[in-house]
């Protein structure tokens, strides 16, 4: 065959894939198998066990997030992303809006559900900010508490809170900016060597300033006996989170 007679073919012609992506994934199926397949699609960083909770046990309904910082897990065509500060760390926070957990500027029951992740700890005064997350929750509104696992963080040579002193903070009516507990935090995490590696570029001042230092030390347990007390129902508990390896979770519901 001479090169006149060579079939030639129209670049219109070719059955260009749809979806550059759907593509790669069909090729990752085919080469590595279903499992792999599942594992890259439920990778850590996308968090889908997190979100099934929340999808789970507040599928409808208006939410409200305390603390954003960076990321979020929540649906955000229906959730309002909030912060006290406008950095965490080394990044810069998402938050549309600015309040403190303890001073929510909506009113009662307005939300489905409330969620904060890594945030009570930070907070001096907890059971005034838990308060007001249950002020403006519907009745059957749910609150997820996503918190740092005392054994499974840079808190582990720390004591854990008990439902006394949050109860005793509350009486006292400890302020936003009390610093009772910087120096057990700098006893037992920085001099340990177990300073937070996003917050090692800061000062101490700063530290203080944007309440970036954990001010109690919890794990499920004394979490769900606040709850108990604050009289919300509880829903789920899990020691662990699967998507977040340092993490426990905790969610509960407002009583009608
Ligand atoms: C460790 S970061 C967690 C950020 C994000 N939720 C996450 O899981 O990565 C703590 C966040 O709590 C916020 N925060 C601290 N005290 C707060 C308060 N009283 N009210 C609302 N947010 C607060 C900080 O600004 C920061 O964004
Ligand atoms: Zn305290």
């Amino acid at each position: 065959m001479n090169s006149e007679d060579q079939i030639k073919y129209k670049v219109a012609d070719y059955p260009f894939e749809k979806c550059d992506f759907w593509h790669y994934l069909k090729i990752f199926y085919k080469d590595r198998g279903l499992k792999v397949l599942y594992q890259f699609l439920n990778r850590p960083h996308r968090r889908s066990f997190s979100r099934g909770l929340i999808k789970k046990f507040a599928p409808t309904g208006f939410g409200l997030e305390i603390g954003v910082g960076a990321r979020t897990i929540c649906p955000t065509d229906r959730t309002i992303l909030s912060d006290a500060f406008s950095a965490h760390g080394v990044h810069d926070s998402i938050d549309k809006i600015f309040f403190k957990g303890s001073v929510i500027p909506y009113d009662d029951n307005s939300f489905s559900f409330v969620l904060s992740e890594h945030v009570l700890e930070h907070i001096a005064n907890p059971l005034k900010t838990l308060e007001d997350c249950i002020r403006v929750l519907v009745p059957g509104g749910k609150l997820f508490l996503f918190l740092p696992h005392r054994d499974r963080t840079n808190d582990s040579h720390r004591q854990l809170t008990t439902l006394e002193h949050v109860i005793k903070d509350y009486k006292m009516n400890v302020a936003f900016d009390d610093d009772t507990h910087v120096e057990d935090w700098f006893k037992n995490v920085v001099k340990k060597g177990l300073m937070p590696i996003h917050y090692s570029h800061l000062s101490k001042r700063d530290l203080l300033k944007t309440r970036s230092i954990h001010q109690h030390v919890w794990t499920e347990k004394q979490v769900v006996e606040m709850l108990e007390y604050l009289n919300l129902k509880i829903c789920y508990v899990s020691a662990r989170v699967k998507d977040r390896r340092d993490s426990f979770v905790v969610i509960a519901e407002k009583r009608a």
